[in-house]
């Protein structure tokens, strides 16, 4: 299948936050919200895009035939990179999301990139299904986490993907501080 991973250039901000709008539409994958706020999406957007020259930002796209059907931003902090992904219903299943997921775990690691973490609904098997392929594990159950419009308060999963697994440090859960005997 002739897909494109690249990164996003400003070119492309219409088609990101059209595809974000749409995943937002069906209600039941990701945080945002609709009525979308279009402008700040578009200024936070454009703020990624423009840091993709530094180790801090990256927003990928996917492109079949030309057309944008899926995008990953990635944001790096202190070492921990924070992931969020679309895929256009209709070109889901397809390996899209894979390819994206493969690159920015590319990128995470190139740009030193200690772990990446993420948080997904607790009904969004496939999304967690795709993570736990690379790897990923569940680091948490976050119970009544986020307030949505309606008023109700919705359970979260937060899953992390060590990428530096030499550093000193723990193995298994910690019961002691690093260096004494348990630690
Ligand atoms: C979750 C999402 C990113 C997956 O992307 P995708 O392109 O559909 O995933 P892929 O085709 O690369 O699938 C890779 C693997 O993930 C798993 N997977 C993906 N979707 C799945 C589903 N609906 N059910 C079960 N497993 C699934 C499978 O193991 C699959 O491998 P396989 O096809 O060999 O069985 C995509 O469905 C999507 O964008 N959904 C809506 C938005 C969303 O949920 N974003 C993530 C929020 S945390």
């Amino acid at each position: 299948m002739p897909v494109t991973i690249r990164r996003a250039t400003p070119d492309d901000l219409d088609d990101l936050i059209d595809l974000r709008e749409c995943v937002a539409r069906e209600g039941i994958w990701i945080g945002a919200e609709l009525p979308l706020d279009r402008e700040g999406d578009r200024a936070r957007h454009l703020a990624t895009i423009e840091a993709q020259g530094g180790t801090t930002d990256l927003m990928l796209i996917a492109e079949l035939y030309g057309v944008l059907v899926g995008s990953l931003s990635m944001h790096q902090r202190v070492g921990i990179a924070d992931l969020g992904m679309n895929i256009a219903d209709g070109h889901r299943g397809q390996g899209i999301g894979s390819a994206l997921l493969a690159a920015a775990v590319e990128w995470a690691r190139e740009v030193g990139a200690h772990k990446v973490q993420l948080e997904h609904w607790p009904w969004n098997h496939g999304a967690r299904a795709l993570y736990e392929r690379v790897g990923f594990v569940e680091e948490g159950y976050r119970r009544r986490q986020y307030r949505r419009k309606s008023g109700a308060l919705w359970d979260s999963v937060l899953m992390g993907l060590v990428l530096d697994e030499d550093a000193p440090g723990h193995g298994e859960r910690a019961t002691e501080p690093p260096g004494t005997a348990g630690g």
